[in-house]
């Protein structure tokens, strides 16, 4: 995004801290009727967006999309690191349905909160764009 006022790393950290706030509200008042699993929530928020390493690269000292990107976005190349690094199903179904790509799979919960989580911080920016 051009002239993006946050940073990349300031997404990552708020989408980790509202999908961990908005699983423990959940399990707080519907912990009974939908049970969460923490860890792969926090583990989901902070990989989600691992593969956009492989989204760009560097070409005479400037950042561009890298061809890898532009035929496979990360939630794709996220979840073949993943897989590689042996992180468990459960996570890696995480990172391959936060994205748009997810509306086309039957999410877990755990899903459904880190991709709500990442929206939230991603979306309102859209908006500012002139
Ligand atoms: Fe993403």
């Amino acid at each position: 995004m051009p002239n993006c006022p946050t940073t990349f790393l300031e997404h990552k950290r708020c989408v980790v801290h509202i999908a961990r706030k908005a699983a423990e509200s959940m399990t707080e008042f519907m912990g009974n009727a939908l049970p969460i699993d923490l860890d792969a929530v926090i583990a989901g928020a902070i990989l989600a967006d691992v593969g956009k390493l492989l989204e760009y690269e560097k070409v005479n000292g400037k950042t561009q999309p890298s061809r890898r990107g532009e035929m496979l976005r990360h939630p794709f190349t996220g979840v073949a690191l993943a897989i590689e690094c042996g992180v468990p199903d459960a996570v890696c179904h995480i990172i391959a349905a936060h994205a748009a790509e997810g509306e086309l799979v039957r999410r877990t919960t755990e899903a459904y909160i880190v991709h709500h989580a990442d929206f939230m911080a991603f979306l309102p920016f859209k908006s500012l764009e002139k």
